[in-house]
């Protein structure tokens, strides 16, 4: 058995799903469909995860890779929707289409988590891998800094 915990709680998956991506798992195994599949290539950063507390893409890491390790989804970053860049994401009305948004979200909260400083060089670069079709970058980056105020 492969032994991951994903949001606080613990799950054994069968060895035949070891170079299944962890993408897969989360969506289909465990039904944690917030996790989003875009290029499948890690080039989109729909599927950015926190693996053991970095940002990772869900896509390109076979669950095997992922044993023994710590994952939070979107579904895990708060209690009741209430982390701070969850409100914040609501309060400058950033998404359009919102398929990409769990993994901004997750790049985002882990740019916090780090407590590296927060400005428009770090944000850049702990979000340069998520592509938004919306363009919705101006609004992402208002709400991160408002999230860190
Ligand atoms: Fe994983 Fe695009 S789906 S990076």
């Amino acid at each position: 058995m492969i032994k991951i915990q994903v949001n606080g709680r613990n799950h054994e998956l069968s060895q035949d799903l070891a170079s299944t991506p962890l993408l897969w798992v989360l969506r289909d195994k465990l039904k944690l469909k917030g996790t989003k599949f875009g290029c499948g290539k890690g080039l989109c950063g729909a599927c950015t995860v926190h693996f053991n507390g970095n940002p990772t893409r869900a896509c390109q890491l076979p669950l095997s890779a992922a044993s023994g390790g710590q994952v939070r989804t979107i579904e895990g970053l708060s209690e009741n929707g209430d982390h701070p860049l969850q409100k914040a994401w609501i309060e400058e009305d950033v998404p359009q289409c919102g398929y990409c948004q769990p993994g901004q979200l997750m790049s985002a909260a882990a740019l916090l988590a780090s407590g590296a400083p927060v400005d428009d060089a770090s944000i850049r670069a702990a979000m340069s891998g998520n592509i938004c079709r919306c363009g919705t970058y101006g609004r992402i980056v208002r709400a991160i800094k408002r999230a860190a105020d």
